[in-house]
């Protein structure tokens, strides 16, 4: 097979290297394009750019493998935690059980929050969407620990501030539901471990001990886990591109926060929920919103359907919709909308349109219900996906600052007006 493609330009032939990944994957290296032929190339939402060379995730969508540096999605979410898939996508190796107790301690020595974070969370009004609180809270660590804002430190600082993000992030996010619901915020417990940590900051009160379910603990670890990392997707791209200025972590990660609540991306695990709803106290009645999503002249989508990047099925949905009945049995929960679920993805799996298309139930699919049947309201299921993501984020704005990439900056194809005289705004018509 060849190692370079032509391109043929009026008489002039250009030679392109040919890159392959570990997994035969092949890109067409096009660094010195422009440079040599004056072209750039146009790829609208980078359906076919790579943005860079990366050794943390590996995705192929049409045969529905995710693998986190090398170990498969299926054998990560059955048999490990959230801290020790965090460490493997930081540092790219799974930790010694020595290695592991020091990371899990580093983090929960560092859960505590500055008082004055309080502060902020109260000015802001009822109602507020946590995403919000969230993104602006993470933003302003950086003032509470300027270091941070010092571009090349040594590893150990650069340790110490993703030690203290992770720590933080699950605080913070417990926190903006306690201002949700006008509880007393509850302080982090060193006693607990991560994801129990964050139960109890989340539904623990001041009088009385919080015993976490086991059950519930296993379902987070395994959603979190699940949500870690996704290679260069919508967020993840966006925390690269804004690191690459070397702009800060937490402004990094805080970008991505936005990115990541539309509801094309991780905001459709609320939406998914809420249509799920919708035709619960509509009737029941799948079909007639399996017909809406199929009519181009209704802007309705199924939401927690289709992917950029998974065309056979996501590995993802899969072991979240076995986790969800059993956390469902396991917890003796009855859901309703998991049956309207069930109909609309099996309706959906036989119906040409959606089968033409390539559309298949995505990881926000089933992931809301789990998330209702422990206790986590609608409007915090994408504060949840963003500290799944967050070891993800920060191993990739890691990865991108440690190979010393280039600040991301984009071409164009210029459509606008051709040069024109300005006309001062009393002699303009009309
Ligand atoms: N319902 C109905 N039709 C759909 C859906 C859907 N959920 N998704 C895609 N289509 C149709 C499009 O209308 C289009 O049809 P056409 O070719 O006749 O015009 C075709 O399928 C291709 O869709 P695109 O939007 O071009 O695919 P793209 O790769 O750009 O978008 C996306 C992927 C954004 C995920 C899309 O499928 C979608 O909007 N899904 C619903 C939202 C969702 O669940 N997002 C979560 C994604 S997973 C994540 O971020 C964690």
């Amino acid at each position: 097979m060849s190692d370079s493609v032509e391109l043929h330009l009026g008489s002039e032939r250009f030679s392109y290297p040919i890159l392959t990944g570990t997994e035969n994957e092949r890109a067409v290296d096009i660094a010195k394009l422009r440079d040599e032929t004056g072209l750039i190339t146009l790829d609208l939402a980078y359906k076919n750019t790579g943005a860079t060379k990366s050794a943390i995730t590996f995705i192929d969508g049409d045969l529905g493998i995710l693998r986190y540096r090398g170990y498969p999605i299926e054998q990560l979410a059955e048999h490990s935690t959230f801290m020790e898939v965090s460490y493997l996508l930081l540092y790219g190796e799974l930790p010694s059980a020595v290695q592991l107790e020091q990371f899990n301690q580093s983090i929960i020595r560092r859960t505590l929050v500055h008082e004055n974070i309080k502060k902020f969370l109260d000015a802001y009004p009822g109602g507020t969407h946590p995403m919000g609180v969230l993104m602006s809270t993470i933003a302003s660590l950086s003032s509470f620990y300027p270091n941070s804002l010092i571009p090349n430190r040594s590893v150990e600082d650069v340790d110490r501030t993703i030690h203290r993000l992770i720590a933080k992030m699950a605080t913070i996010a417990a926190w903006t539901y306690k201002k949700a619901i006008g509880h007393p915020y509850m302080y982090p417990n060193n006693k607990y471990d991560y994801v129990s940590n964050f139960l109890m900051m989340m539904f623990g009160h001041r009088t009385e001990e919080y015993v976490p379910d086991p059950v519930v603990v296993d379902a987070l670890n395994k959603l979190l886990i699940l949500h870690a990392d996704h290679e260069q997707n919508c967020s993840t791209s966006t925390v690269r591109i804004v690191g690459s200025s070397h702009a800060n972590i937490y402004a990094s990660v805080a970008a991505g926060i936005g990115a990541l609540w539309g509801p094309l991306h991780g905001g459709a695990n609320q939406a998914v929920i809420e249509m799920l709803e919708a035709i619960k106290e509509d009737g029941g009645d799948a079909q007639k919103y399996i017909a809406k999503a199929k009519d181009k002249n209704d802007p309705f989508r199924l939401m927690g359907f289709g992917h950029r990047v998974y065309k056979n099925f996501d590995p993802r949905a899969k072991i979240i919709k076995v986790a969800c009945d059993q956390v469902l049995n396991r917890l003796g929960i009855n859901d309703p909308i998991l049956d309207i679920a069930k109909q609309l993805e099996e309706t959906a799996l036989s119906d040409e349109y959606f089968v033409e298309r390539k559309l298949y139930p995505n990881v926000d699919f089933y992931s809301g219900i789990i998330y209702r049947a422990i206790g986590i309201p609608t409007d915090m299921f994408t504060v949840m996906f963003a500290l799944g993501r967050l070891p993800g984020w920060i191993s990739q704005w890691k990865e991108m600052r440690e190979s010393n990439e280039p600040i991301g900056r984009p071409r164009q194809l210029y459509i606008g007006h051709p040069e024109r005289e300005y006309i001062p705004v009393g002699k303009r018509k009309g």
